[in-house]
């Protein structure tokens, strides 16, 4: 008989729940909170009040797509940390409530972990293709930007990582720096698709070894934006495809520099890339190609597995269920990377 996991996912201003059997996916039933635009920014207290809202819809609906019902779920994996800790309390509440009237296990799983891994939900009538162990994971979402060595589905080894913002978080200050809205990402990845990314130059962090910096780039920006404004108001209008086009390159060059640098290191060519930022087209297309030019076999999550979304979380939660772990019931979501 099957194994089937329901996966929780509350980190931040996402609702979603999915139900694998084995490592097979049978629903992955998302709720995104519009509440948060107007604000350019997630609203933690927004964001808690919206999971409670949606959390069980949200469940309910995953269960009646998947066919599964709640007696036939042999565990329930949720998204323990990192993240946000009132939408985290959401998630690992109902997760507990739901798991003592069923009486099953749970498992607590690391939103991070479930980005590494979402190679690994298998799709009905979708050909089997996943990562050999050791491979390399890229993990650039909004909370972090890493090198991940993954040897095995629970023995991750991080090799570099952001030492201020994460990627994403540039993306997102810059955009509402620059007035084209929020999440920036997706906004800024749309523009570019026009503009030149040659066109302007920003400032590259000098970091040693296989660490990451942002900040730079993010006043580089700011810099060259309020300086030109001051020369001609309208110059942010006129140029903004080009601006994103060369802001965007200038991303997607820092974080290749050190991921070819880890492949060189590690002598790996196994690569793949995980998280919200992996949505983003330049960053696909430049794996593509550093993937022909150096022999690399690499792995693209599809787009519905980049952002936030359970299937990865039940995932994870499958791996440790078969490796006997279970969470007691007295243990408290976390909001730091650093707590696990
Ligand atoms: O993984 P995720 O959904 O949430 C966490 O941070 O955990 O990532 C969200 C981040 C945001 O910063 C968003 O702007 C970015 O992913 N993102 C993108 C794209 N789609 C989402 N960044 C660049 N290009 C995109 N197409």
């Amino acid at each position: 008989m099957a194994d089937i996991i329901l996966g929780i996912e509350s980190s931040c201003d996402d609702t979603s729940a999915a139900v694998i059997a084995d490592r097979v996916l049978l629903s992955n039933v998302i709720a995104s909170q519009a509440v948060h635009k107007s604000f350019g920014g997630v609203v933690p207290e927004l964001a808690s009040r919206a999971h409670e809202q949606n959390i069980v819809p949200v469940v309910s609906e995953a269960l009646s797509r998947a066919g599964v019902k709640p007696e036939e779920l042999t565990a329930i994996a949720f998204t323990r940390g990192p993240g946000l800790l009132g939408s985290l309390l959401v998630g690992t509440s109902f997760a507990k409530a739901m798991g003592l009237a069923l009486d099953i296990p749970l498992i607590d799983v690391n939103h991070l972990q479930g980005h590494v891994l979402a190679n690994f939900v298998r799709q009905k009538d979708v050909p089997v293709r996943e990562p050999s162990f050791p491979y390399l994971c890229l993990l650039i979402s909004g909370g972090n930007s890493q090198i991940v060595k993954v040897n095995s589905p629970l023995d991750f080894e991080i090799l570099g990582q952001t030492i201020d913002d994460a990627v994403g978080e540039a993306f997102d200050k810059c955009s509402k720096m620059m007035g084209l809205g929020y999440p920036g990402g997706p906004i800024i990845d749309r523009l570019a698709a026009n503009g030149d990314p040659k066109r302007f130059q920003f400032a590259k962090p000098h970091i040693p070894g296989l660490d990451y910096s942002f900040s730079g780039v993010k006043t580089s920006l700011l810099y060259f934006v309020r300086d030109k404004i001051a020369l001609d108001p309208d110059f942010m209008e006129k140029n903004k495809e080009d601006i994103c086009a060369s802001f965007q390159k200038t991303l997607v060059d820092i974080l290749f520099d050190k991921f070819i640098k880890a492949a060189k290191q590690t002598g790996i060519r196994e690569m793949t890339i995980g998280g919200g930022v992996s949505a983003n087209s330049a960053v696909r297309a430049r794996l593509v190609e550093e993937g022909a030019r150096r022999g690399w076999n690499v792995y693209l999550p599809e787009f519905k597995f980049t952002t936030d979304n359970a299937a990865m979380i039940a995932i994870a939660g499958y791996f440790h269920y078969l490796n006997g772990e279970r969470m007691p019931l007295d243990a408290a979501p976390v909001s730091r990377i650093a707590d696990f």
